[in-house]
């Protein structure tokens, strides 16, 4: 028997042809199968806007690209939010307005912007109302604030979680606030909300409703003599250059939501929604986190930079609060058994 060698060759280069131009071929399907995948997945269904009034570096911006960023993964690039610093958008009035009608899909407020569209927000913002941030955060991570979060439905306004924004005290350009008897006749800016007129002018002030990108320049050119905000938006925004006595009352608490517009809710399957929600509850818990530190950080800069801290009296404080009373009967009359029982979530107890 005679081996033909050449032909054994032959047909050994011809398997290794074979097996070379499957495998070309498998890779070369492998390769447009991955490189459509990806393409299906880089291409958003959805790119969404979300509106945030603070500078880039704010805690609550942070958290909002955070949100964005949780969003994008967990849909695997389906859903892509495009978060909007700095007022871009439009005051938080504007906003909430735009939103009502479609035009913006996301946003983090205040919810003292909220209150003249939804005034049971209001009750959540009274002067005076949490002994601390420890009994705020009792209130809206229970019962009561997974309540408050549905109100919104009613206003075309999806509520989906709280955000922190510390606690607000007055300062002034002219001259240090210590006693109630300081406050009659200044003129001091409130955000675009009628019961922060109400507060101001309880407490002797007159209140000029001014948005937050123009508070800076309104003190500036004495339009105002101070305005209230707490030490991390009082640093940020450059007030303790042209308003150096910041006066420690913390007279008033304001949550912050962050709300999606019901006509983009209305586009999203139950799935989604659940994805939306859990993402912006776990921002939320970041958010909480970087606040206490920039706030701590922000005092810290403001007091380096010459600003004078005040702290009222005992005797003081309780004049302040008392100035507020009238504003508690008022919405008492229909929030009543709301107030009482954010009181009841307190430890010191109310009369
Ligand atoms: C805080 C809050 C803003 C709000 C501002 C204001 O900084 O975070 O959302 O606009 O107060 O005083 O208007």
């Amino acid at each position: 028997m005679s081996i033909d060698m050449d032909a054994g060759s032959r047909k050994g280069k011809g398997k290794w042809i074979l097996v070379c131009a499957v495998a070309l071929v498998l890779s070369a399907t492998g390769f447009i199968l991955l490189y459509f995948q990806r393409d299906r997945e880089t291409v958003p269904e959805y790119v969404f806007t979300y509106a945030e009034n603070q500078t880039q570096d704010y805690p609550t911006t942070l958290a909002g690209l955070r949100f964005a960023q949780l969003v994008e993964e967990r849909t695997q690039g389906r859903i892509q939010i495009q978060v909007r610093p700095e007022g871009i958008m439009g005051s938080e009035t504007e906003v909430i307005r735009q939103m009502q009608y479609g035009g913006i899909d996301f946003a983090r407020v205040s919810i003292a912007q909220m209150s003249d569209f939804i005034p049971e927000m209001n009750v959540l913002q009274l002067p005076y109302l949490y002994e601390d941030s420890a009994h705020m955060w009792r209130v809206l991570d229970g019962e009561i604030g997974d309540r408050f979060l549905q109100y919104p439905k009613e206003y075309g306004l999806v509520g989906l979680s709280w955000y922190d924004a510390g606690a607000r005290s007055l300062y002034c350009s002219t001259r240090p606030i210590r006693t109630l008897e300081d406050m009659q006749g200044l003129r001091i800016r409130v955000q675009e909300a009628e019961m922060m007129s109400e507060m101001m002018n309880a407490l002797g002030a007159v209140a000029v409703q001014i948005p937050y990108d123009q508070v800076y320049a309104a003190l500036e050119r004495k339009q105002v003599d101070g305005a209230e905000n707490n030490w991390s938006s009082y640093e940020t925004m450059q007030h303790y250059e042209v308003a150096g006595y910041y006066t420690v009352d913390e007279h008033i608490r304001i949550p912050e939501m962050q709300i999606c517009a019901q006509h983009t809710w209305e586009l999203l399957t139950e799935t989604d929604r659940e994805i939306i929600l859990e993402c912006a509850r776990e921002s939320a818990l970041y958010e909480r986190q970087l606040w206490t530190e920039h706030e701590r950080a922000a005092r810290e800069h403001a007091l380096q930079s010459r600003v004078e801290e005040i702290y009222l009296s005992d005797a003081e404080k309780e004049k302040f609060q008392a100035a507020m009373d009238p504003i508690y009967q008022q919405y008492y009359e229909e929030f009543g058994k709301d107030i009482e029982e954010i009181f009841a979530q307190g430890t010191k107890g109310r009369e």
